[in-house]
């Protein structure tokens, strides 16, 4: 790990994490992460802002030495999950002058999972501040990107804004600076998806709290700094919309073939109405990659062989994957096959309580598609095309 400058008197601490393949036993990690602490020295007193996963602990602190910090005074944590707070007992223990700086709900989350003492903490508000001389850092609540206790720190005369997990990407680089444009707008958006779109008014509020900030780089703690704010801030706004996309995203399992056939005359149809249509396997998964496809799909089919009654185990755990990153699509319906009984349709919608979306007919056949159920998967790509089926018959 080594000292990378953002000023004279900023430094970014990036552990880089190139082959982390899962993050939570859940996120997939194609591009590894990184973990970033910042540096702030003022003339009187010295803050970090946050700190680094806990098998990063000893390279930080190494690092730290070797850039000469002797003194802590403050750690400033932005959030509790413990790939930014993991190594605030070790740098206590170095240096047990030094105060831990967060809000209310971040400390009770780091007292509830560190071995941390409840004195060793200075609670912050909304909109307060801590004087380092000559440098200012506010403090700025943004709940739910990605706990609820997350906030975004500022240095107000350098004019940067300290994001933590938001804004931010899993992506392993020792680039200090988003040049990639296109694979980091890629690595944000998989991180977005996965993170922040269960609560996407909250991140469409912290965008707007962030924004009035005015800052000149935003430095998240994963992933490279933005040094151009705007391309950052663009995709955000895109991704918090209400607007959507006109594309159907399909997660399909197929055994005999049936639901496969059954998917891919929906693609086609879709594809001739003008909707761009994304069936994903959900055999063997990659849960980052299903998440993205759904940040700004306007319908999701799902669609499944029928298995002992119900929907494929496969197919089910996209379902409540689906459920649980509550994205803004507007319109779900189930397609599939069975053989002799099910209510593979019911179930399915069953699994998602949380998708503000119209359900639509479900289209089953018995065995193999025949030509009167592909004539209901065409009518269904009607109504996902915004097309009655009136209209369709006129085009
Ligand atoms: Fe990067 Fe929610 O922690």
């Amino acid at each position: 790990m080594i000292a990378q400058r953002l000023t004279d008197d900023i430094h970014l601490f990036r552990a880089i994490d190139w082959d982390r393949k899962l993050f939570d036993e859940l996120v997939p990690l194609p591009e590894g992460t990184t973990y970033n602490a910042y540096l702030v020295r003022g003339r009187d007193k010295t803050a970090l802002i946050d700190t680094v996963y806990p098998p990063k602990v000893e390279e930080l602190i190494a690092a730290l030495k070797a850039a000469g910090v002797e003194r802590l005074d403050y750690i400033v944590a932005n959030h509790a999950e413990q790939d930014h707070t993991g190594a605030i007992p070790a740098l206590l223990a170095l240096h047990p002058e030094a105060k831990v700086v967060t809000n209310a709900k971040c400390k009770r989350f780091i007292l509830d999972t560190l071995p941390v003492d409840r004195d060793a903490f200075i609670t912050v508000r909304d909109g307060g501040s801590l004087d380092l001389g000559g440098k200012t850092l506010t403090f700025h609540l943004t709940p739910w990107v990605h706990w609820p206790d997350t906030m975004v720190t500022f240095a107000v005369e350098d004019r940067i804004a300290f994001t933590c997990d938001f804004l931010g990407a899993h992506l392993a680089t020792t680039e200090l600076y988003a040049r990639d444009e296109a694979q980091v707008a890629i690595s944000a958006k998989r991180y977005y998806a996965e993170i922040m779109m269960p609560y996407r008014g909250f991140s469409a509020d912290a965008l707007a709290k962030v924004e009035a900030l005015d800052p000149v780089l935003v430095a998240p703690s994963h992933g490279p700094v933005h040094d151009r704010p705007a391309f950052v801030f663009d995709l955000y706004r895109g991704w918090t919309a209400d607007e959507v996309k006109p594309l159907v995203v399909i997660p399909y399992v197929s055994m005999y073939e049936s639901t496969a056939k059954m998917v891919a005359y929906l693609t086609d149809r879709l594809a001739e109405r003008g909707v761009a249509a994304q069936p994903v396997s959900v055999v063997d998964l990659d849960s980052g990659a299903l998440a993205m496809s759904i940040v700004d799909a306007s319908g999701i089919v799902f669609a499944s062989p029928t298995v002992l009654g119900g929907p494929h185990p496969s197919l089910a755990a996209a379902a409540i994957l689906i459920n649980a990153l509550a994205p803004k699509t507007r319109q779900v319906a189930v397609i599939g096959s069975f053989g002799w009984e099910g209510s593979l349709p019911e179930q399915v919608i069953g699994l998602l309580p949380r998708l503000e979306a119209e359900v639509l007919e479900p289209v089953m056949a018995k065995g193999l598609a025949r030509e009167e159920t592909l004539a209901e998967i065409a009518r269904l790509a009607d109504q996902l095309a915004g097309l009655n089926t009136a209209e369709a018959a006129a085009a």
